[in-house]
């Protein structure tokens, strides 16, 4: 799949291919499939049941590009024919949505890494001062993983990535990827520029943030969309 480094305003180190590279920046996923169905997601039209569906192909679609890098250690096994090398993901990974709209992408990458780990984080968004409010946080103090996926299909100010980035840098988490489907440039700068470490995935980035602090053209709130609670 075809991905592009993005310059941001952020002065994070921007890499050139996820593959070869574990630096931060953001990292704009292309491919005609991610076009289509985000396309579709923005529509007023579409119905919850649709709009779940398109959030679950996206996230499928940005976690293969966002876990070309996952480091793999060699791995026997024995076919019923002789023994043969392969290998298999190295590290504990941890799959973290931010309740409520991240949990619409947490099967699909499940399903992509069944041994993850899924910790979840509960944070809001004031609708006065779209400030970030935490409500849940049940990380454990220890054992950090070594890999940590946010999930959140919008990064609008990035208030709620940058606490999201803020506990798990707490935990201890060395290395820490974002995936939001669709997020507002001012929004990816300011997280990339707190966190330049941090690996951003955006399918779109849109140029704007109205009066309210929501994305324009965006598509509205995801979770209210998933979740049909318009
Ligand atoms: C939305 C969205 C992000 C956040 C983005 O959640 O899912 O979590 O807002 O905005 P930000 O980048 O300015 O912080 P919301 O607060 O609507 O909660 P919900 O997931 O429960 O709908």
């Amino acid at each position: 799949m075809a991905g592009a480094t993005v310059p941001g305003s952020a002065g994070g180190a921007a890499h050139s291919d996820a593959k070869a590279s574990r630096r931060g920046g953001i990292h704009l996923v292309r491919h005609p499939l991610v076009e289509h169905h985000v396309t579709r997601m923005r529509r007023e039209s579409t119905r919850p049941s649709e709009f779940r569906g398109l959030v679950r192909r996206l996230a499928a679609l940005m976690a293969y590009e966002a876990t070309q890098d996952l480091p793999t250690q060699p791995y026997r096994v024995t076919t019923p024919i002789c023994d043969a090398d392969g290998v298999q993901i190295k590290g504990r990974i941890g799959i973290v949505p931010i309740l409520r709209a991240g949990l619409g992408m947490v099967d699909p990458v499940l399903d992509l890494l069944p041994m993850a780990e899924v910790w979840h984080l509960g944070l809001y968004r004031d609708e006065a001062t779209a400030q970030p409010v935490s409500y849940y946080d049940k990380l454990p103090a220890k054992r950090p993983v070594d890999v940590a996926m946010i999930l959140d299909p919008m990064l609008a100010t990035g208030g709620s990535a940058t606490a999201a980035l803020m506990t798990l840098r707490e935990w201890g988490v060395p290395q820490v990827k974002v995936l939001s489907l669709i997020a507002a440039q001012a929004g990816v700068d300011a997280v990339a520029s707190q966190f330049p470490e941090a690996q951003i995935y955006v399918c779109q980035i849109d140029p704007e943030l109205n009066a309210h602090k929501f994305i324009v053209p965006g598509l509205g709130d995801a979770g209210d969309r998933i979740f049909n609670t318009l």
